[in-house]
């Protein structure tokens, strides 16, 4: 098995949690003879820093040639007030339309050795497991047209039939292997853009006559989510709606930290972990490796279909985590916490053990 593997680090924590991904697909690229090869690329902040822009040309062409690119996060306060295009978060949106995956696997799980972490009652949370289907390339972030003219600031809400089945189709695959029920989140009862999804994911539905779809609004939707996660298998919904959702997911498991995602149906895969550069943490070697970790297990399954390799990364994060390995995110009264490197290097240790001993 030969890859290659675009690593963009990014900004604030995103290089630290990479770093840390990287390492347990050495690990297990050195165990089964795999051959994984990592070429480096900025984007975002230290892109533009270095480069003035926060996708330079020679990152896309890293990406383009790439079987798959990791990327950790971006964004930096400095850029908060700077003209779009010399903004980092500018930078991930131009390079996900170039790689073309407009479908954004974001899972949710409650681990049972976090049932500490997660402030919602354990009763509720437990056994909770979701899979959130973002579509990534439509709606609000790249509807035209958009600007400030004088006062008055415009973003274009707009999906096609083409861009809602495709991305429809993912989640019925997806729940076809899961437990078999689609929510599909949107607000139709304003949008009409909304009016056309649930039209055409009721559509599309009629071709997975095994799995079973609910529609949902949005605001309650948000509800019910954190009153009762374990009632909600897949979850379908736009662009936007999805950023929030899985944010406010999070919380099942107990920190942002945690989630992990891929973005698939394109030319190139994206795999990064859902949280952003986190300044508040960034430099001091405390931020949470697992959902960069858990997205190289994505990796390893949706790009490189080696599903054992796969979930003997995501037992092994388990395992860590059952053994007691805590980030300060998962324990934020405690005074003791492990380093993200100890984090990962425990993950590394127990994926080389587990796939020896296999
Ligand atoms: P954030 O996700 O960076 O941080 C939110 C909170 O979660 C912070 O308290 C942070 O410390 C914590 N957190 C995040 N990741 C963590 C981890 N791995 N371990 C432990 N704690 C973690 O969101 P924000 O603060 O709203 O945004 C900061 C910057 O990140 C902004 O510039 C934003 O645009 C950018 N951002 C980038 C991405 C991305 O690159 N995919 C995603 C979200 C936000
Ligand atoms: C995410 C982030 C990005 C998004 C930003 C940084 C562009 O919040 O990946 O969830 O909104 O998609
Ligand atoms: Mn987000």
């Amino acid at each position: 098995m030969k890859l290659k593997i675009a690593v963009l680090g990014g900004d604030g924590v995103g290089p630290e949690v990479t770093a840390e991904a990287v390492r347990v697909l050495r690990a297990i690229a050195n165990v089964n003879g795999y051959e994984f090869q990592f070429t480096e690329a900025e984007v975002g902040g230290v892109a533009i820093r270095k480069h003035g822009s926060p996708l330079p040309e020679k990152t896309l062409h890293t990406c383009l040639e790439s079987d798959a690119v990791l990327l950790g996060a971006v964004g930096h306060p400095e850029f908060d007030s700077m003209p779009r295009d010399k903004k980092p978060e500018t930078g991930l949106l131009a390079l996900r339309q170039a790689l073309g995956g407009f479908a954004n696997l974001r899972p949710v799980q409650a681990y049972a050795a976090l049932s500490d972490s997660s402030p919602i009652k354990q009763e509720l949370v437990f056994g909770a497991d979701v899979m959130i289907v973002r579509e990534l390339l439509g709606g609000l972030y790249f509807g035209e047209p958009r600007g400030i003219k004088d006062d008055t600031a415009t973003n274009t809400m707009s999906y096609s039939r083409y861009e809602i089945e495709r991305v429809a189709h993912i989640a019925f695959q997806q729940a076809r292997n899961r437990r078999k029920k689609v929510t599909s989140v949107d607000k139709a009862n304003v949008l009409e853009c909304s009016q056309l999804w649930r039209l055409v994911v009721t559509e599309v539905a009629k071709q997975y006559s095994d799995v079973k779809l609910e529609h949902a609004y949005v605001d309650s939707f948000a509800m019910r989510l954190i009153q009762a996660p374990t009632a909600f298998d897949v979850v379908l919904t736009e662009n936007l709606f999805g950023d929030i959702l899985s944010d406010e997911a999070a919380v099942i498991g107990g920190s942002l930290g945690l989630l992990a995602s891929a973005t698939i149906g394109g030319e190139v895969d994206l795999y990064e972990p859902v949280h952003g550069s986190a300044p508040d943490i960034a430099g001091k070697g405390i931020a949470n490796p697992v959902g960069a970790i858990n997205s190289v297990a994505m990796l390893l399954r949706h790009t490189a279909k080696l599903e054992q390799d796969a979930r003997l990364i995501e037992s092994a994060v388990n395992a860590v985590l059952l053994d007691g390995y805590r980030t300060k995110d998962l324990v934020p009264s405690a005074r003791k916490f492990n380093t993200t490197a100890e984090v990962g290097s425990a993950i590394e240790r127990q994926c080389a053990d587990m796939a020896i001993s296999h």
